[in-house]
Protein backbone atom coordinates (compact mmCIF):
# COMPACT_ATOMS: atom_id res chain seq x y z
CA UNK A 1 0.00 0.00 0.00
CA UNK A 2 1.17 3.39 -0.83
CA UNK A 3 1.99 5.82 1.91
CA UNK A 4 -0.56 8.61 0.75
CA UNK A 5 -3.56 5.43 -0.04
CA UNK A 6 -3.00 4.83 3.67
CA UNK A 7 -2.66 8.64 4.94
CA UNK A 8 -5.96 8.95 3.60
CA UNK A 9 -7.73 5.61 4.90
CA UNK A 10 -6.42 7.08 8.31
CA UNK A 11 -8.82 10.14 7.74
CA UNK A 12 -8.18 12.88 10.86
CA UNK A 13 -6.20 10.37 12.92
CA UNK A 14 -4.23 13.00 14.90
CA UNK A 15 -7.58 15.03 15.72
CA UNK A 16 -7.58 13.77 19.08
CA UNK A 17 -5.72 14.58 22.94
CA UNK A 18 -2.56 12.56 23.59
CA UNK A 19 0.74 12.19 21.62
CA UNK A 20 0.91 11.47 18.50
CA UNK A 21 2.14 8.06 18.03
CA UNK A 22 -0.51 6.59 20.58
CA UNK A 23 -3.14 8.44 18.11
CA UNK A 24 -1.53 7.26 14.88
CA UNK A 25 -1.87 3.90 16.47
CA UNK A 26 -4.87 3.86 17.68
CA UNK A 27 -6.62 4.51 14.28
CA UNK A 28 -4.87 1.97 12.51
CA UNK A 29 -5.83 -0.19 15.15
CA UNK A 30 -9.20 0.62 14.22
CA UNK A 31 -8.70 0.33 10.78
CA UNK A 32 -7.06 -3.27 11.59
CA UNK A 33 -9.57 -4.76 13.14
CA UNK A 34 -12.72 -3.40 11.00
CA UNK A 35 -11.03 -5.20 8.05
CA UNK A 36 -10.22 -2.27 6.32
CA UNK A 37 -6.47 -3.02 6.53
CA UNK A 38 -6.50 -6.71 5.87
CA UNK A 39 -4.75 -9.73 7.01
CA UNK A 40 -1.67 -9.37 5.16
CA UNK A 41 -1.43 -6.17 3.54
CA UNK A 42 1.74 -4.67 3.15
CA UNK A 43 2.45 -1.19 5.43
CA UNK A 44 4.74 1.60 3.81
CA UNK A 45 8.29 1.76 5.60
CA UNK A 46 8.17 3.82 8.42
CA UNK A 47 10.15 6.89 6.54
CA UNK A 48 7.49 7.33 3.57
CA UNK A 49 4.47 6.81 5.81
CA UNK A 50 6.51 9.79 7.87
CA UNK A 51 6.29 12.00 4.81
CA UNK A 52 2.68 11.51 3.96
CA UNK A 53 2.07 12.35 7.06
CA UNK A 54 4.52 14.78 7.93
CA UNK A 55 5.42 13.76 11.28
CA UNK A 56 9.07 12.72 12.79
CA UNK A 57 9.80 9.40 11.68
CA UNK A 58 9.88 8.61 15.34
CA UNK A 59 6.46 8.89 15.63
CA UNK A 60 5.68 6.10 12.95
CA UNK A 61 8.31 3.76 14.76
CA UNK A 62 6.48 4.23 17.90
CA UNK A 63 2.69 3.62 16.21
CA UNK A 64 4.41 0.73 15.07
CA UNK A 65 5.81 -0.63 17.59
CA UNK A 66 2.78 -0.10 19.63
CA UNK A 67 0.79 -2.54 16.97
CA UNK A 68 3.68 -5.10 17.05
CA UNK A 69 3.11 -5.41 20.70
CA UNK A 70 -0.33 -5.96 20.68
CA UNK A 71 0.42 -8.62 17.54
CA UNK A 72 -1.36 -6.17 15.07
CA UNK A 73 1.28 -6.16 13.10
CA UNK A 74 4.62 -8.31 12.00
CA UNK A 75 8.09 -6.52 11.16
CA UNK A 76 10.40 -8.48 9.26
CA UNK A 77 13.41 -7.23 8.43
CA UNK A 78 13.60 -7.51 4.32
CA UNK A 79 10.05 -8.08 4.02
CA UNK A 80 8.75 -5.15 5.78
CA UNK A 81 5.77 -3.93 7.58
CA UNK A 82 2.42 -6.16 7.29
CA UNK A 83 -0.63 -6.82 9.17
CA UNK A 84 -0.80 -9.94 11.06
CA UNK A 85 -2.07 -12.87 9.58
CA UNK A 86 -2.32 -14.28 6.09
CA UNK A 87 -4.39 -12.83 3.64
CA UNK A 88 -7.68 -15.42 2.84
CA UNK A 89 -9.04 -15.77 -0.86
CA UNK A 90 -12.08 -13.50 -0.52
CA UNK A 91 -10.45 -10.65 1.45
CA UNK A 92 -9.98 -7.45 -0.47
CA UNK A 93 -6.92 -5.90 0.17
CA UNK A 94 -7.49 -2.40 -1.07
CA UNK A 95 -10.93 -1.13 -0.41
CA UNK A 96 -12.04 0.59 -3.85
CA UNK A 97 -13.76 3.51 -1.81
CA UNK A 98 -11.74 6.77 -0.77
CA UNK A 99 -12.60 6.66 2.92
CA UNK A 100 -11.61 10.32 2.93
CA UNK A 101 -15.21 10.40 1.34
CA UNK A 102 -17.17 8.64 3.57
CA UNK A 103 -14.98 9.63 6.41
CA UNK A 104 -15.88 13.48 5.74
CA UNK A 105 -19.75 13.10 5.84
CA UNK A 106 -19.76 11.05 8.76
CA UNK A 107 -17.59 12.90 11.19
CA UNK A 108 -19.08 15.25 13.62
CA UNK A 109 -15.47 16.25 15.82
CA UNK A 110 -15.96 18.45 18.01
CA UNK A 111 -13.10 20.56 18.16
CA UNK A 112 -12.28 19.99 14.35
CA UNK A 113 -13.65 22.55 11.68
CA UNK A 114 -14.75 20.42 8.90
CA UNK A 115 -13.97 22.26 5.88
CA UNK A 116 -14.26 19.14 3.84
CA UNK A 117 -17.83 18.47 2.66
CA UNK A 118 -18.87 21.60 1.01
CA UNK A 119 -22.97 21.63 1.78
CA UNK A 120 -25.31 23.89 3.59
CA UNK A 121 -24.89 23.89 7.11
CA UNK A 122 -28.47 25.47 7.60
CA UNK A 123 -31.32 24.23 5.35
CA UNK A 124 -33.05 27.53 4.13
CA UNK A 125 -36.53 28.53 6.03
CA UNK A 126 -38.32 27.21 2.96
CA UNK A 127 -37.67 24.07 3.31
CA UNK A 128 -40.24 24.08 6.29
CA UNK A 129 -42.28 26.00 4.76
CA UNK A 130 -42.61 23.14 1.58
CA UNK A 131 -43.06 20.64 4.47
CA UNK A 132 -46.29 22.42 5.80
CA UNK A 133 -47.85 22.87 2.30
CA UNK A 134 -47.65 19.41 1.62
CA UNK A 135 -49.02 18.47 4.33
CA UNK A 136 -52.84 18.43 3.93
CA UNK A 137 -52.11 16.50 -0.02
CA UNK A 138 -50.49 13.59 2.13
CA UNK A 139 -53.34 13.30 4.47
CA UNK A 140 -55.39 12.90 1.24
CA UNK A 141 -53.77 10.42 -0.48
CA UNK A 142 -55.80 7.34 -0.76
CA UNK A 143 -55.11 4.20 -3.29
CA UNK A 144 -51.14 4.88 -4.13
CA UNK A 145 -48.93 2.82 -2.46
CA UNK A 146 -45.86 4.97 -2.82
CA UNK A 147 -43.84 3.58 -4.96
CA UNK A 148 -42.34 5.61 -7.55
CA UNK A 149 -38.60 4.14 -9.43
CA UNK A 150 -39.06 7.00 -11.67
CA UNK A 151 -39.93 9.52 -9.26
CA UNK A 152 -42.96 11.20 -8.24
CA UNK A 153 -44.84 12.82 -11.32
CA UNK A 154 -45.25 16.02 -9.39
CA UNK A 155 -41.54 16.25 -9.08
CA UNK A 156 -40.59 15.11 -12.71
CA UNK A 157 -43.35 17.45 -14.09
CA UNK A 158 -41.69 20.36 -11.70
CA UNK A 159 -37.83 19.43 -12.87
CA UNK A 160 -39.15 19.00 -16.34
CA UNK A 161 -40.45 22.46 -16.59
CA UNK A 162 -37.32 24.44 -15.07
CA UNK A 163 -35.16 22.45 -17.82
CA UNK A 164 -37.35 24.15 -20.48
CA UNK A 165 -36.98 27.06 -18.76
CA UNK A 166 -33.31 26.79 -18.97
CA UNK A 167 -33.72 26.51 -23.10
CA UNK A 168 -33.67 22.98 -22.64
CA UNK A 169 -37.43 21.25 -23.73
CA UNK A 170 -37.76 18.30 -21.73
CA UNK A 171 -40.94 15.88 -21.11
CA UNK A 172 -41.43 14.08 -17.93
CA UNK A 173 -40.68 11.16 -18.89
CA UNK A 174 -37.14 11.97 -19.74
CA UNK A 175 -36.44 12.85 -16.07
CA UNK A 176 -35.37 10.37 -13.31
CA UNK A 177 -35.62 11.57 -9.55
CA UNK A 178 -32.86 9.97 -7.78
CA UNK A 179 -31.91 9.96 -4.01
CA UNK A 180 -29.55 12.87 -4.55
CA UNK A 181 -26.47 13.55 -7.65
CA UNK A 182 -24.59 11.18 -5.76
CA UNK A 183 -27.14 7.91 -6.72
CA UNK A 184 -27.86 9.74 -10.30
CA UNK A 185 -23.62 9.06 -10.63
CA UNK A 186 -23.94 5.76 -9.41
CA UNK A 187 -26.55 4.99 -11.23
CA UNK A 188 -24.91 6.03 -14.92
CA UNK A 189 -21.70 4.52 -13.90
CA UNK A 190 -23.45 1.38 -13.22
CA UNK A 191 -25.76 1.18 -16.52
CA UNK A 192 -23.04 2.78 -19.09
CA UNK A 193 -19.12 1.69 -17.59
CA UNK A 194 -18.40 -2.11 -17.99
CA UNK A 195 -14.97 -3.51 -15.63
CA UNK A 196 -11.71 -2.06 -17.39
CA UNK A 197 -14.07 0.76 -19.36
CA UNK A 198 -11.77 3.80 -19.71
CA UNK A 199 -13.93 7.33 -18.34
CA UNK A 200 -13.07 10.28 -19.51
CA UNK A 201 -12.92 12.85 -16.21
CA UNK A 202 -11.70 16.45 -15.89
CA UNK A 203 -8.75 17.05 -13.38
CA UNK A 204 -9.29 17.73 -10.82
CA UNK A 205 -13.29 16.56 -10.68
CA UNK A 206 -15.29 15.86 -7.97
CA UNK A 207 -14.34 13.18 -5.98
CA UNK A 208 -17.30 11.23 -5.61
CA UNK A 209 -17.72 10.78 -9.59
CA UNK A 210 -14.03 9.38 -9.32
CA UNK A 211 -15.42 6.73 -6.58
CA UNK A 212 -18.70 5.85 -8.62
CA UNK A 213 -16.60 5.28 -11.40
CA UNK A 214 -14.13 3.23 -9.44
CA UNK A 215 -16.64 1.13 -8.18
CA UNK A 216 -17.75 -0.15 -11.70
CA UNK A 217 -13.78 -0.98 -12.13
CA UNK A 218 -13.68 1.81 -14.59
CA UNK A 219 -10.51 3.27 -15.45
CA UNK A 220 -10.07 7.15 -15.33
CA UNK A 221 -8.71 9.37 -17.45
CA UNK A 222 -7.89 12.63 -16.83
CA UNK A 223 -7.96 15.75 -18.99
CA UNK A 224 -7.91 19.93 -18.59
CA UNK A 225 -11.22 21.07 -17.07
CA UNK A 226 -13.49 21.26 -19.49
CA UNK A 227 -12.07 17.91 -21.10
CA UNK A 228 -9.89 19.92 -23.43
CA UNK A 229 -8.10 17.84 -25.90
CA UNK A 230 -11.92 15.19 -26.06
CA UNK A 231 -11.34 15.03 -29.50
CA UNK A 232 -7.58 13.36 -29.60
CA UNK A 233 -8.65 11.62 -25.97
CA UNK A 234 -11.37 9.85 -27.84
CA UNK A 235 -9.54 8.64 -30.57
CA UNK A 236 -7.14 7.20 -28.28
CA UNK A 237 -8.50 5.88 -25.65
CA UNK A 238 -12.23 5.37 -26.86
CA UNK A 239 -13.85 5.98 -23.80
CA UNK A 240 -17.15 4.81 -22.76
CA UNK A 241 -18.38 7.43 -21.09
CA UNK A 242 -17.30 11.43 -20.79
CA UNK A 243 -18.10 13.55 -17.54
CA UNK A 244 -17.95 17.34 -17.17
CA UNK A 245 -19.10 19.53 -14.59
CA UNK A 246 -19.81 22.49 -16.67
CA UNK A 247 -20.90 25.14 -14.28
CA UNK A 248 -19.12 26.57 -11.22
CA UNK A 249 -17.11 23.64 -11.54
CA UNK A 250 -16.23 21.59 -7.91
CA UNK A 251 -13.27 22.65 -6.93
CA UNK A 252 -12.13 24.94 -9.33
CA UNK A 253 -15.35 27.25 -9.69
CA UNK A 254 -14.75 27.68 -13.51
CA UNK A 255 -17.60 27.70 -16.21
CA UNK A 256 -17.05 26.50 -19.35
CA UNK A 257 -17.41 28.77 -22.05
CA UNK A 258 -21.45 28.13 -24.12
CA UNK A 259 -19.16 28.05 -27.45
CA UNK A 260 -17.28 24.99 -26.03
CA UNK A 261 -20.17 23.72 -24.38
CA UNK A 262 -21.78 23.26 -27.90
CA UNK A 263 -18.38 22.58 -29.25
CA UNK A 264 -18.08 19.73 -26.53
CA UNK A 265 -21.84 18.38 -26.92
CA UNK A 266 -21.54 18.24 -30.86
CA UNK A 267 -18.05 16.28 -30.19
CA UNK A 268 -20.02 13.73 -27.96
CA UNK A 269 -22.42 13.37 -30.13
CA UNK A 270 -20.54 12.34 -33.17
CA UNK A 271 -18.01 10.16 -31.54
CA UNK A 272 -21.16 8.49 -29.94
CA UNK A 273 -19.86 9.18 -26.54
CA UNK A 274 -22.60 8.92 -23.78
CA UNK A 275 -21.54 12.82 -22.08
CA UNK A 276 -22.68 13.30 -18.62
CA UNK A 277 -22.58 17.11 -17.10
CA UNK A 278 -22.92 17.24 -13.51
CA UNK A 279 -24.91 20.67 -13.07
CA UNK A 280 -25.44 19.99 -9.12
CA UNK A 281 -23.20 23.26 -8.66
CA UNK A 282 -25.12 25.06 -11.26
CA UNK A 283 -27.49 27.22 -8.91
CA UNK A 284 -24.75 28.92 -7.47
CA UNK A 285 -24.08 31.40 -9.33
CA UNK A 286 -22.78 35.44 -7.33
CA UNK A 287 -24.61 37.86 -7.73
CA UNK A 288 -25.05 39.23 -11.42
CA UNK A 289 -24.27 35.74 -13.00
CA UNK A 290 -26.44 34.27 -15.81
CA UNK A 291 -26.77 30.37 -15.71
CA UNK A 292 -25.39 29.07 -18.70
CA UNK A 293 -27.72 27.17 -21.09
CA UNK A 294 -26.88 23.42 -20.09
CA UNK A 295 -25.26 21.46 -22.69
CA UNK A 296 -28.44 19.35 -23.24
CA UNK A 297 -29.40 21.85 -25.07
CA UNK A 298 -27.20 21.48 -27.79
CA UNK A 299 -26.93 17.91 -28.38
CA UNK A 300 -30.08 15.34 -26.99
CA UNK A 301 -27.81 12.42 -26.26
CA UNK A 302 -26.00 14.45 -23.41
CA UNK A 303 -27.47 13.33 -20.04
CA UNK A 304 -27.46 16.02 -17.33
CA UNK A 305 -27.71 15.85 -13.86
CA UNK A 306 -29.08 17.89 -10.84
CA UNK A 307 -29.69 18.27 -7.49
CA UNK A 308 -31.24 20.48 -4.37
CA UNK A 309 -28.32 19.67 -2.31
CA UNK A 310 -26.46 22.73 -2.55
CA UNK A 311 -29.19 25.02 -3.37
CA UNK A 312 -31.38 23.98 -0.91
CA UNK A 313 -29.94 20.92 1.48
CA UNK A 314 -28.28 17.58 1.39
CA UNK A 315 -30.20 16.07 3.73
CA UNK A 316 -33.15 16.00 1.72
CA UNK A 317 -31.79 13.72 -0.66
CA UNK A 318 -32.92 14.94 -3.97
CA UNK A 319 -31.60 14.36 -7.63
CA UNK A 320 -32.04 13.81 -10.96
CA UNK A 321 -31.21 12.66 -14.04
CA UNK A 322 -32.14 13.91 -17.74
CA UNK A 323 -31.72 11.89 -20.05
CA UNK A 324 -33.18 10.27 -22.85
CA UNK A 325 -36.47 7.92 -22.91
CA UNK A 326 -35.03 4.75 -23.50
CA UNK A 327 -32.10 5.28 -21.01
CA UNK A 328 -34.32 6.89 -18.17
CA UNK A 329 -36.48 3.77 -18.63
CA UNK A 330 -33.36 1.30 -18.41
CA UNK A 331 -31.81 3.36 -14.96
CA UNK A 332 -35.56 2.96 -13.80
CA UNK A 333 -35.58 -0.21 -13.94
CA UNK A 334 -31.72 -0.41 -12.35
CA UNK A 335 -32.57 2.00 -9.84
CA UNK A 336 -35.97 0.18 -8.54
CA UNK A 337 -33.13 -2.79 -7.74
CA UNK A 338 -31.69 -0.83 -5.45
CA UNK A 339 -34.55 0.64 -3.13
CA UNK A 340 -37.94 0.86 -5.19
CA UNK A 341 -37.90 4.57 -5.35
CA UNK A 342 -37.33 7.47 -3.43
CA UNK A 343 -39.27 9.18 -0.26
CA UNK A 344 -42.26 10.51 -1.18
CA UNK A 345 -42.93 13.59 1.36
CA UNK A 346 -39.62 14.36 0.03
CA UNK A 347 -40.61 15.18 -3.28
CA UNK A 348 -43.89 16.25 -2.96
CA UNK A 349 -42.27 19.05 -0.68
CA UNK A 350 -39.53 19.44 -3.79
CA UNK A 351 -42.04 19.63 -6.24
CA UNK A 352 -42.24 23.13 -4.53
CA UNK A 353 -38.97 23.96 -3.74
CA UNK A 354 -38.06 23.14 -7.59
CA UNK A 355 -40.54 25.59 -8.90
CA UNK A 356 -39.23 28.27 -6.73
CA UNK A 357 -35.76 28.12 -6.74
CA UNK A 358 -34.71 31.26 -8.39
CA UNK A 359 -36.71 33.04 -5.77
CA UNK A 360 -34.34 31.24 -2.83
CA UNK A 361 -32.09 34.02 -3.43
CA UNK A 362 -29.23 32.07 -2.71
CA UNK A 363 -26.47 34.32 -4.52
CA UNK A 364 -26.50 37.48 -2.45
CA UNK A 365 -24.83 35.11 0.77
CA UNK A 366 -22.63 33.00 -1.08
CA UNK A 367 -21.03 36.28 -2.56
CA UNK A 368 -20.88 37.44 1.30
CA UNK A 369 -19.37 34.38 2.88
CA UNK A 370 -16.78 34.15 -0.81
CA UNK A 371 -15.14 37.48 -0.43
CA UNK A 372 -15.01 36.99 3.52
CA UNK A 373 -12.56 33.84 3.60
CA UNK A 374 -11.12 35.36 -0.25
CA UNK A 375 -9.95 38.90 2.14
CA UNK A 376 -9.11 36.72 5.02
CA UNK A 377 -6.72 34.83 2.64
CA UNK A 378 -5.16 37.46 1.36
CA UNK A 379 -4.58 39.58 4.46
CA UNK A 380 -3.08 36.38 6.33
CA UNK A 381 -1.75 33.37 3.77
CA UNK A 382 -1.01 36.00 0.99
CA UNK A 383 1.44 33.62 -0.90
CA UNK A 384 -1.61 31.15 -1.11
CA UNK A 385 -2.77 31.22 -4.84
CA UNK A 386 -6.62 31.80 -5.22
CA UNK A 387 -8.03 32.27 -8.30
CA UNK A 388 -10.92 34.48 -9.36
CA UNK A 389 -14.52 32.74 -9.45
CA UNK A 390 -17.99 33.77 -10.53
CA UNK A 391 -20.08 31.17 -8.35
CA UNK A 392 -19.72 27.84 -6.81
CA UNK A 393 -18.90 26.73 -3.01
CA UNK A 394 -14.99 25.97 -3.23
CA UNK A 395 -11.71 27.28 -3.40
CA UNK A 396 -8.99 25.74 -5.58
CA UNK A 397 -6.15 26.83 -3.52
CA UNK A 398 -2.69 26.79 -5.09
CA UNK A 399 0.11 25.99 -1.68
CA UNK A 400 3.25 28.01 -2.72
CA UNK A 401 5.52 24.96 -1.47
CA UNK A 402 4.99 21.58 0.09
CA UNK A 403 1.85 19.69 -1.16
CA UNK A 404 -1.46 19.33 0.21
CA UNK A 405 -1.89 15.93 1.39
CA UNK A 406 1.33 16.72 3.87
CA UNK A 407 -0.58 20.48 5.23
CA UNK A 408 -3.35 18.63 5.25
CA UNK A 409 -2.35 16.34 8.14
CA UNK A 410 -0.62 19.69 9.43
CA UNK A 411 -3.60 21.68 9.06
CA UNK A 412 -5.57 18.94 10.99
CA UNK A 413 -3.31 19.24 13.91
CA UNK A 414 -4.22 22.25 14.37
CA UNK A 415 -7.85 21.45 13.97
CA UNK A 416 -9.01 22.11 10.52
CA UNK A 417 -9.44 19.44 8.15
CA UNK A 418 -9.37 20.34 4.81
CA UNK A 419 -9.23 18.27 1.55
CA UNK A 420 -6.03 17.42 -0.22
CA UNK A 421 -6.11 17.76 -4.13
CA UNK A 422 -4.76 14.87 -4.45
CA UNK A 423 -7.47 12.52 -4.56
CA UNK A 424 -9.30 14.99 -6.91
CA UNK A 425 -7.04 14.46 -9.61
CA UNK A 426 -6.01 11.19 -11.48
CA UNK A 427 -3.32 12.78 -13.57
CA UNK A 428 -1.00 13.71 -10.09
CA UNK A 429 -1.49 17.24 -11.25
CA UNK A 430 -2.88 18.67 -7.64
CA UNK A 431 -0.60 17.52 -5.62
CA UNK A 432 0.47 21.18 -4.84
CA UNK A 433 -3.55 22.01 -4.10
CA UNK A 434 -6.22 22.19 -1.25
CA UNK A 435 -9.79 22.26 -1.63
CA UNK A 436 -11.53 24.59 0.67
CA UNK A 437 -14.65 26.16 1.13
CA UNK A 438 -17.26 29.05 1.70
CA UNK A 439 -20.24 27.66 2.60
CA UNK A 440 -19.87 27.98 6.40
CA UNK A 441 -20.98 30.79 8.55
CA UNK A 442 -18.09 33.89 8.32
CA UNK A 443 -17.49 33.82 12.34
CA UNK A 444 -16.40 29.70 11.33
CA UNK A 445 -14.54 31.36 8.32
CA UNK A 446 -12.49 33.52 10.33
CA UNK A 447 -11.95 30.61 12.71
CA UNK A 448 -10.54 28.58 9.93
CA UNK A 449 -8.37 31.05 8.13
CA UNK A 450 -6.74 31.72 11.97
CA UNK A 451 -6.68 27.78 12.51
CA UNK A 452 -5.30 27.58 8.98
CA UNK A 453 -2.85 29.94 9.41
CA UNK A 454 -1.32 28.90 12.26
CA UNK A 455 -0.77 25.62 10.75
CA UNK A 456 0.99 27.28 7.43
CA UNK A 457 3.24 28.65 9.66
CA UNK A 458 3.80 25.20 11.48
CA UNK A 459 4.31 23.43 8.16
CA UNK A 460 7.57 21.87 7.05
CA UNK A 461 6.69 20.61 4.12
CA UNK A 462 8.60 16.80 4.16
CA UNK A 463 12.15 16.42 3.41
CA UNK A 464 11.15 13.42 0.88
CA UNK A 465 8.32 14.78 -0.70
CA UNK A 466 5.58 12.81 -0.67
CA UNK A 467 5.56 10.61 -4.22
CA UNK A 468 2.70 11.59 -6.46
CA UNK A 469 0.29 9.41 -7.71
CA UNK A 470 1.32 7.91 -10.80
CA UNK A 471 0.54 10.32 -13.41
CA UNK A 472 -2.17 9.14 -16.46
CA UNK A 473 -2.70 12.30 -18.06
CA UNK A 474 -3.44 11.91 -21.40
C1 LIG B 1 -20.33 18.12 -8.71
C2 LIG B 1 -21.13 17.30 -7.73
N1 LIG B 1 -21.89 16.30 -8.19
C3 LIG B 1 -22.61 15.52 -7.36
C4 LIG B 1 -22.59 15.74 -6.00
C5 LIG B 1 -23.40 14.85 -5.11
O1 LIG B 1 -24.65 15.44 -4.92
P1 LIG B 1 -25.61 15.05 -3.72
O2 LIG B 1 -25.08 15.68 -2.50
O3 LIG B 1 -26.95 15.57 -4.16
O4 LIG B 1 -25.64 13.55 -3.65
C6 LIG B 1 -21.80 16.77 -5.48
C7 LIG B 1 -21.73 16.98 -4.04
O5 LIG B 1 -20.85 17.66 -3.54
C8 LIG B 1 -21.06 17.57 -6.36
O6 LIG B 1 -20.29 18.58 -5.92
Amino acid sequence: MRPIELSERLGRWSSGRGPLYVLLAARMRRLIDDGELPPGALLPPDRALAGALAVGRTTVVAAYELLRSEGRIVRRQGSGTRVAGTSSAGVVEDAPVDPIFLDSLEARDGDVLLAICAAPGDPPPQLAEAYARILPALSEIRGDIGYYPYGHPALREAIANRYAGHGVPTTPDQILVTNGGQQALSLLAHALISPGDQVLVEAPTYPGALEAFREEAAVPRGLPVGLDGFEAAVRERRPALAYVVPTYQNPTGSVLPVLLRERLARAAAAADVPLVEDEVPADLGFPGTTRPVPMAAFNEAVISLGSLSKSVWGGLRIGWIRSPAPLTNRLARLRAVHDLGGNVPAQLAAAHLVAELDDLDLAAELQVRHDHLRNLLAEHLPTWHVPTIQGGQTLWVKLPHGDGNSFAQTAMRHGIAILPGSGLDVTGNSDPYVRLHFRAHPTDLTEATHRLTTAWTAYHPPADRVPPRPAIAI
